[in-house]
């Protein structure tokens, strides 16, 4: 077999066997297979496509580049969730404690920030104490104790994935369907859960524009599960707008404890319901309408915040957090106001400027060496549809002597657009694949 034949077949549209992706994929992870040759064939199938066998193959091979979790010692049907990435997107602090509490088991890797968009596990650090990091026994230990666990992913999750996506994104081929779902996919298949809800942001802030694509992403992906025989269920949904009010990291904490209160965004939390029930739903506990009211009784009788509690104690975080979280977390005072210039309707947030907005204030990583400054993000006061007048609040920016705050107001100023007529509102959930 020779990489010349295979990416010349995939040239041409033809569809690849198990054992010519597993010459490619494991050559390249021994080095067999040179960077310009796996740059030749990404391109191939950036312009060629795969079929969902092809994908499901291409996961498998990836997933199996590296460690693969054994959850089976862990009773009950083991449920994933995976987001594809937006701004303010804090769904894993509230829905994980949401489900744990309701008798399903959380044993979940996350991922740091990328790109414009936040990260989980960057969120958690931010509480003082909590570690990220958990040996196998104690991670296997805590998810037996409380039903729930959160860790950075390990070293050896998905080596292929590393390698092939630093060079996809060197060589413009990142935004390609079936490499993107096989990337995700085989993350999720190596964590070994038995089934995944997927959050697929469609809008300004996610790396899916428009609902076409996402359907196209969400397809792609269930599609994927399903062949392995796996459950899932791809949740389209809304990121023309931050998730909630709070993008950063200490923030978003605070926002998910809020929420845990029950007081948070109307938006975030019908998100975090939605998907804790999917999650319920797939673990066997119900229809999904009843496992809808479970979330929602879970939030009201302090249920899930309680289990948020035991799983900041249980990772060595402080637990205080949840009574205190403004003393608790790093938190900045300073906090400059960003003002409308003008009246109108607020018609468009381009909220991929948002998360670089943040990331400029300090909140992500301009290098992969970089450190994060926890206390520091934007508040967004005013949101799609709301109509403003000139000098009102638009958003406030909580700033460190690290900010750049002349480039955040920049960008924020950028990406607000204003007209006198009211823009549709659209809802958070924008639709279901199965
Ligand atoms: N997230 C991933 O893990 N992989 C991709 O290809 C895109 C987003």
């Amino acid at each position: 077999m020779r990489a010349y034949d295979i990416i010349l077949k995939k040239r041409n549209g033809g569809k690849l066997t198990k054992e010519e992706i597993e010459f490619m994929v494991n050559g390249y992870v021994k080095g067999e297979v040179p960077d310009y040759q796996m740059s030749a064939f990404l391109m191939a199938i950036y312009f060629r496509h795969m079929d969902t066998e092809e994908r499901a193959i291409l996961t498998e091979v990836m997933a199996n580049s590296g460690d693969r979790v054994d959850l089976s010692s862990i009773p009950g049907i083991k449920i994933d969730k995976h987001s594809t990435g937006g701004v303010g997107d804090k769904t894993t602090l509230v829905v994980g404690p949401i489900v744990a509490s309701l008798g399903v088991a959380v044993a979940k890797m996350s991922g740091r920030a990328l790109g414009h968009t936040g990260g989980t596990i960057d969120k958690l650090e931010s509480i003082p104490g909590f570690r990220t990091t958990l040996s196998e026994d104690e991670f296997f230990e805590n998810v037996r104790k409380i039903g729930i666990a959160v860790v950075g992913q390990t070293a050896n999750l998905v080596p292929a994935d590393k390698k092939i996506y630093a060079l996809r994104d060197a060589t413009a081929t990142v935004d390609e369907v079936s490499l993107i779902a096989s990337s995700i996919m085989s993350k999720k298949l190596a964590g070994g859960a038995d089934g995944y809800v997927l959050d697929v942001k469609v809008g300004s802030g996610a790396f899916m524009k428009t609902l076409e694509q996402a359907t196209e992403l969400a397809e792609a992906m269930v599609g994927i599960a399903k062949v392995h025989g796996k459950k899932a269920v791809a949740v389209l949904t809304n990121m023309d707008v931050p998730l909630g009010n709070m993008v950063g990291n200490s923030l978003e904490v605070l926002e998910a404890i809020e929420t845990l209160k029950g007081r948070g965004p109307e938006d975030f939390t019908q998100l975090c319901l939605n998907l804790a029930a999917w999650m319920c739903h797939l673990a066997e506990k119900g229809t999904f309408e009843e496992c809808l009211k479970m979330a929602e009784e879970s939030l009201k009788n302090g249920k899930a915040l309680e289990k948020f509690r035991e799983f900041v104690k249980y990772q060595g975080g402080n637990p205080e957090v949840v009574d205190r979280p403004e003393e608790i977390l790093p938190m900045t005072d300073k906090i400059i106001e960003f003002q409308a210039q003008e009246d109108g309707y607020i018609t468009a947030i381009d909220t991929e400027k948002i998360g670089i907005a943040s990331n400029y204030l300090g909140a992500g990583r301009k290098t992969k060496e970089d450190s994060i400054d926890y206390s520091v993000g934007i508040e967004i006061v005013k949101k799609l549809g709301d109509y403003i007048k000139e000098g009102d609040i638009l958003a406030k920016m909580y700033v460190s002597e690290v900010s750049d705050v002349e480039t955040a107001t920049k960008l924020l100023a950028e990406s607000y657009q204003f007209s006198a007529e009211r823009p549709e509102s659209k809802p958070i959930i924008l639709g279901t694949v199965k």
